[in-house]
């Protein structure tokens, strides 16, 4: 009898606890249904960012369109170093780093005929050796070793160039500066 009322109670127990049970599992399985419709936009909201997505994508300048700035910057910088006019070759050296990195941004990977050539691993000493050296020379104002290190810089752009397959894209010391209405002589 005792254990009869002992397995009665166990078992009505056993019931709540079942049923309390089902009780919770339907609440959490109703309300991740409604979280995840929550955190999902319907589809057309999504065809509509994919859209806007390609949109902007094609709105975005090219590669090689950045490495014009590049040039632009870098040629500005050989004629402001000869003319010793060292504000004006830190200005350009600055933007030339700024947009080779951000020439890498754009497209940061490229595919080439020997695999893929991730771009910052020929940045990396290129910025650490090269354009480190022509800082120095900025700094030491010195235009005998600034020529040096521009000319040893212009190997590292080529470098790069060759190892993206563009080995016809072949930077020299330029004979015109490409900034137009800038005085590159020092202000005296
Ligand atoms: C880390 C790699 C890398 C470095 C360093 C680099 N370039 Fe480039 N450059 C490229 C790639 C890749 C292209 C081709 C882009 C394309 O085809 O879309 C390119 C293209 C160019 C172009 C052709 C742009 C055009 O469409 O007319 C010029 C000019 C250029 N680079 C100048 C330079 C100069 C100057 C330097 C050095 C100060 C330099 N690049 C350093 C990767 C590099």
């Amino acid at each position: 009898m005792a254990i009869d009322g002992r397995w009665l109670r166990t078992r009505s127990y056993v019931f709540r606890a079942a049923a309390l049970s089902a009780i919770v599992f339907s609440f959490n399985h109703a309300n991740a249904q409604s979280m995840a419709a929550a955190d999902s936009p319907p589809t057309d909201e999504l065809a509509a960012l994919k859209s806007e997505n390609v949109k902007l994508r094609s709105l975005i300048p090219s590669q090689s369109h950045a490495m014009m700035d590049v040039s632009f910057h870098f040629t500005n910088l050989w004629f402001a170093g000869q003319e010793k006019n060292w504000p004006l070759a830190q200005f350009y050296l600055n933007e030339t780093r700024s947009h080779i990195k951000w020439s890498l941004r754009l497209v940061p990977v490229r595919k080439t005929t020997h695999g893929e050539l991730k771009l910052q691993d020929k940045f990396d000493p290129f910025d650490a050796d090269r354009l480190a050296e022509i800082q120095k020379q900025i700094t030491a104002q010195d235009r005998k070793l600034f020529s040096a290190a521009y000319r040893d810089a212009m190997n590292g752009c080529n470098e790069c160039h060759s190892a993206a397959d563009k080995p016809y894209l072949l930077v020299v010391v330029p004979d015109k500066a490409t900034a137009q209405g800038i005085q590159f002589k020092p202000n005296k």
